[in-house]
């Protein structure tokens, strides 16, 4: 069985404390105590049921990987890595889990992405979950082969390819998920499609990063919006501060700093697996950020919540802009 995150009021309120004190919410911390007081179970049995988890070389894509495999489920890992990739499927299956397959791809290429889930699409079968958790905060800037920003083309654009090809099998599955990692990051930007791609003059590696986490947020729930009707649903994640090869990479000095409360790969992938399995119910509702089992609300920073108006246009304006960048091809109603 599975908790829906933890509602007694107790849990409500050391969430809600814990949210307000930052690192407590986003360290170890906020893990160990969320999961005490609201007393999580394992999440449910995934026999049978099959999910593809990019970026599954490394870090939280692993663990989670390694973790829905576990489970029951047979494992699509996408890495871009070939050795990695086959040492990440033998944890798999060393975990007792079931590879469904290895799949090399750049997700900053928007062709062989494409192509890759048109293969999948075309192989048939099922699809319960797609796990976008490949990413990287790149310090300095850099195109990917798409000629995109990479921070863009890895987080958005390769992810949206992904999901239009996959959208299908996803649909003709019944209660499939679609588990987007962001990241706490999200929380200092507000969403600007405008401001969404930084040029090489005004790049800032930390603002690349949270402009398009929090567009994965916007664009999480879009294809929730769009695909719902079809018994897909849609979520973000933030797996708090985890020490992985990522955060090394990307923010070296936090990682020294905060060492000692940092999660591990398998914590902060727990809210990802228990998603991704089905956690929190057939009802999921709509928008917001789960992490630590529970949804919490996207905007802590003032400046960043949209107005309302605005807010209703931000997922479609997102996903067209996506679509136009990535290639023609319609997935559930047009916008408005
Ligand atoms: N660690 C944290 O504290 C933290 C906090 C908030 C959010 N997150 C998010 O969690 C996710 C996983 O990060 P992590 O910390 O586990 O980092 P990680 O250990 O560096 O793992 C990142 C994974 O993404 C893959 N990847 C990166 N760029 C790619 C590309 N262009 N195409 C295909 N795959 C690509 C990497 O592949 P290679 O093995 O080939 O490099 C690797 O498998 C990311 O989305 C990150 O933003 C992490």
């Amino acid at each position: 069985m599975t908790t829906a995150g933890g509602d007694a009021p107790v849990a409500r309120v050391v969430d809600a404390v814990l949210e307000a004190t930052v690192a407590g919410s986003f360290s170890r911390i906020g893990f160990v105590s969320r999961r005490a007081v609201a007393r999580w179970d394992t999440p449910p049995p995934m026999d049978g049921r099959v999910v593809l988890v990019t970026g599954a070389t490394s870090g939280i894509g692993r663990a989670a990987a390694v973790g829905l495999g576990r489970l029951g489920a047979a494992v699509h890992l996408l890495g871009r890595d070939g050795e990695r990739a086959a040492a990440a499927a033998r944890q798999v299956e060393g975990a007792g889990g079931t590879v469904a397959g290895v799949h090399l791809v750049d997700l900053g290429d928007l062709e062989a992405t494409a192509d890759l889930g048109a293969r999948l699409a075309a192989g048939g079968g099922r699809l319960d979950a797609l796990v976008h958790n490949a990413g990287a905060l790149a310090a300095t800037f850099g195109t990917a082969a798409c000629g995109v920003e990479r921070t863009v083309a890895t987080g958005l654009l390769g992810p949206f390819s992904l999901t239009r090809a996959l959208a299908p099998m996803l649909a003709a599955t019944p209660s499939s998920r679609i588990v987007t990692v962001s990241s706490g990051g999200m929380y200092a930007q507000r969403f600007d499609l405008a401001r969404l791609v930084m040029d090489e003059r005004t790049y800032h590696g930390v603002t690349a990063y949270a402009r398009v986490k929090r567009a994965q947020v916007v664009l999480a729930a879009e294809w929730g919006r769009r695909l719902g009707d079809e018994g897909v649903t849609s979520v973000a994640v933030h797996p708090g501060w985890v020490d992985t090869p990522g955060l090394v990479a990307g923010l070296p000095t936090f990682r020294r700093v905060w060492r000692p409360l940092l999660r591990t790969a398998e914590e902060g992938a727990d809210t990802v697996v228990w998603l991704a399995a089905g956690g929190a119910g057939p009802d999921v509702p709509a928008g917001g950020i789960w992490h630590d089992r529970r949804r919490h609300s996207a905007y802590h920073v003032p400046g960043t919540r949209p107005e309302r108006r605005q807010a209703a246009d931000e997922g479609p304006a997102l996903w067209a802009w996506c679509e136009a960048l990535t290639g023609s091809g319609r997935v559930g109603p047009s916008p408005g």
